[in-house]
């Protein structure tokens, strides 16, 4: 089992030169569970999820990895507890499959120690985990988008980090691949204990995969708790400025959000 590591966000302030994108965000991700946070476009998820890996420092407040300021810790160390898949993650040019994902073994490399068997079988479980154990000799820039999609968690996944923060990890995804790529995450939580954080725009997966989530309203925390707290019709008028009706899923009886739209408002049942 993994440890339980805190990542805390303190009143933080983030943009970029003198833009404000996000302001005063408080978040407390629960150790150990899966957290989704969900947004419209633009409203500051994914400059959240940066500030949270190190990767923009705040413009006030603190990011706080099991309590100290995570800006202040060396960044291999930050790497062997937190990972961070990207929104749009850029490989180099004509790296192929087995060599990307063998770069999520980096922060476990030591100065003199070569490739270990340790690291192989790392590599090797996050493609079979990924379905992309066949893709290993292919060039990622020739890939599909989904399959580059899964390439990328493989990497992620090769990390074996306690703390996964995965920004749109479904997008590009056909929905078997985006339910498999859930399954898995739910997975490592339950088998390692690993906390999970990420970003989907699928709201009635998120409700189903997510022990927490956190809505975001141009680029302020507006509500979070559990799915059935907080996914109801007010919110997602609230947060994505559209009318729906909320209903609880026949499979997991989460909540399921029906967009209504302009053309079947008046359809609308009860
Ligand atoms: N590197 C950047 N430089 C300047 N502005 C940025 C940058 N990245 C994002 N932004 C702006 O910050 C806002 C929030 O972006 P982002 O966090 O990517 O939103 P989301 O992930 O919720 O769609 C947007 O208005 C976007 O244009
Ligand atoms: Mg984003």
């Amino acid at each position: 089992m993994t440890q339980d590591h805190t990542l805390d966000v303190e009143g933080v302030t983030l943009g970029y030169g003198d833009r404000t994108v996000v302001t005063d965000l408080d978040l407390r991700v629960p150790p150990g569970r899966i957290t989704a946070v969900v947004g419209a476009n633009a409203c500051g998820k994914s400059t959240m999820l940066r500030a949270m890996s190190r990767l923009l420092a705040p413009q006030s407040g603190r990011v706080l990895l099991d309590g100290k300021e995570l800006h202040r810790l060396p960044t291999k160390d930050v790497a062997r507890t937190l990972g961070l898949l990207p929104q749009t993650p850029i490989a180099p040019e004509g790296i192929v499959v087995a060599d990307l994902v063998s770069r999520g073994r980096h922060p476990h490399q030591r100065m003199l120690t070569r490739w270990s068997a340790q690291d192989d079988a790392a590599v090797a479980a996050a493609l079979n985990a990924t379905d992309t154990a066949e893709l290993a000799d292919r060039v990622v820039d020739e890939l599909s988008g989904g399959q580059r999609q899964r390439v990328w968690i493989a990497m992620a996944l090769a990390q074996e980090t306690d703390l996964l923060l995965l920004d749109e990890p479904t997008t590009y995804l056909d929905v078997s691949h985006q339910v498999e790529v859930l399954d898995l995450l739910t997975d490592l939580n339950a088998e390692r204990g690993t906390t999970v954080v990420m970003v989907l725009h699928d709201l009635n997966l998120a409700a189903r995969y997510a022990d927490h989530l956190v809505a975001v309203r141009r680029g302020r925390l507006h509500v979070a708790g559990p799915p059935a707290e907080v996914l109801t019709a007010e919110v997602v008028e609230e947060v994505f400025g559209m009318r729906s009706h909320v209903m609880p899923d026949p499979v997991s009886g989460t909540p399921i959000v029906l967009p209504i739209g302009r053309h079947h408002a008046g359809q609308l049942a009860g």
